[in-house]
């Protein structure tokens, strides 16, 4: 099929007519796919690229599944489409997956709101969260990714993310529009790498055992007052941000929510449906939530879909009211399709098993490369997302002092995501990061060992090659 497309004319369409994010039309490079296959996406010209991005961290059952395709096909020639005023067997089977089959064993979860989009489950869990307990303030934290709409890109505190604008020439001002006006409060990322408190891991505890970066938190909304605060929403590995908790951390912050009487939100649009090697990542923490939000992974992004749950005591206040909101394609019936086949996909498959295997092994060729490179600072994560932060020597320097606070993608060549990205593509591998200094690694729930060799190579090269330029 690709013979028969005119590429030369594509890249012409897609430079003329598109408005395009990231970079100016004058830095701008198009890059045409023509197909894609498991981990892999495939160029017009033949070439095969493994994906360690997985196309944002989103195609968790790998691309194009078969089981997944047929079952779409399958529902394309049941339905075109429904309002979310009526009720498909599709739909109500996906909610009984989540609730049921996947969170079942957990005592929380209530019910599910379904989405189109990452952004419009936060925008829906904040929503919630401010209604149900009617207060208007949401404690976010630094270098935070929540979405691009008006309220998760208040919540989005990662600098170069908010969804405004920069000069393409780095000595002029930026001119950047933050992330907008939402009622928020900013609290520190667990970022022990680099602390913005100024704290050294391992003597950051008080007598208690509390994290330094959870009393700030504590004491950032006992400041406002928690009857003013609906809920504190985290990721839990900030994905975009790239910073991976230290394990006490997460539970430290659940234990303060229910103390202090605020709703605990967990953004689990990047790392939900087994990406971590469970099912959700604050599953490896022993706690539980008050609302999740999901996407991505959810149909392994074969159609969009997203979701909100809520606990069951929000869902028994939510069914008491007449709630006056509507989203057109909310459990739209060909992504409610979607997502059933790519759950009873991942289920049938132990997917989520398979990928925290993977996370052995990824963990295990990291310590080899980081017993090798001194530019390995430290590394941490489950499953199929790692974090790895890139220092210059064992003093721990960034390479790029602004580190999580950088704007210029003009500065990027000096990055050494960027420097990494260069070589590993020359070995067929995309892998790289979001910020300047620390890479993030993540596949298909289904990735081989063979791939996860390739990738490791590729590094190995990248940092290898980086370490030569000093
Ligand atoms: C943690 C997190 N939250 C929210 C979003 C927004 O999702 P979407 O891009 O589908 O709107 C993303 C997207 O990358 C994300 O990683």
């Amino acid at each position: 099929m690709s013979e028969e497309i005119n590429w030369e004319q594509v890249l012409e369409w897609d430079k003329k007519y598109i408005v395009r994010t990231w970079n100016s039309l004058r830095e701008y490079k198009p890059v045409p796919i023509a197909s894609t296959d498991g981990d892999y996406l495939i160029m017009p010209n033949g070439t095969r690229l493994l994906d360690f991005f997985n196309q944002l961290y989103c195609v968790n059952a790998g691309q194009k599944v078969e089981f997944i395709n047929n079952k779409i096909k399958e529902a394309l020639d049941r339905y075109g489409f429904l309002q979310d005023a009526y009720t498909t067997d599709y739909k109500a089977r996906a909610a009984k997956l989540i609730i049921e089959d996947i969170l079942g064993n957990e005592s929380w979860a209530g019910k599910v709101r379904f989405t189109s989009t990452g952004s419009e489950a936060v925008e829906t869990a904040l929503n919630i969260a401010k209604t149900f307990t009617n207060r208007p303030l949401v404690i976010t934290r630094e270098h935070a990714y929540h979405g691009f709409t008006h309220g998760a890109s208040s919540v989005t505190r990662l600098k170069g993310s908010r969804n405004g604008i920069v000069e393409t020439d780095p000595k002029s001002i930026p001119r950047h529009v933050p992330g907008r006006a939402d009622m928020i409060a900013i609290a520190p990322a667990p970022n022990c790498m680099r602390c913005s408190l100024g704290h050294k891991y391992g003597s950051c505890h008080d007598e208690n055992g509390e994290l330094a970066c959870v009393k700030y938190t504590r004491r950032l909304i006992q400041n406002h007052g928690p009857e003013q605060v609906a809920a504190i929403i985290t990721e839990i590995t900030q994905g975009a941000g790239s910073i991976h908790p230290p394990d006490e951390y997460v539970p430290q912050i659940r234990k303060m929510t229910k103390e202090l009487g605020i709703l605990w939100i967990v953004d689990e649009i990047l790392t939900g449906f087994g990406r971590t090697g469970k099912w959700f990542e604050y599953q490896h923490y022993g706690v539980e939530p008050d609302i999740i939000t999901c996407a991505k992974g959810i149909s392994s992004s074969a159609i969009p879909a997203g979701a909100v749950i809520v606990s069951k005591e929000i869902a028994a206040f939510m069914d008491q009211y007449r709630w006056e909101t509507v989203s057109t394609f909310s459990g739209h019936p060909i992504a409610m399709a979607a997502v059933c086949a790519n759950l009873e996909y991942m289920i049938n498959e132990n997917l989520v098993e398979k990928a925290r295997q993977a996370g052995e092994y990824i963990k295990v060729k990291l310590e080899e490369l980081k017993a090798k490179h001194v530019s390995i600072g430290s590394f941490g994560g489950h499953g199929v997302l790692w974090i790895v932060e890139i220092v210059k020597d064992d003093k721990m320097t960034p390479y790029i002092e602004e580190d999580r606070n950088f704007t210029h993608e003009a500065d990027a060549l000096t990055f050494p995501t960027k420097i990494i990205f260069n070589k590993a593509l020359e070995k067929g591998v995309l892998l790289g990061g979001a910020v300047p200094n620390t890479l993030r690694i993540g596949a298909s729930l289904n990735v081989s060992k063979e791939d996860i060799d390739k990738a490791m190579d590729a590094f190995d090269y990248g940092l290898s090659y980086l370490e030569s330029l000093k």
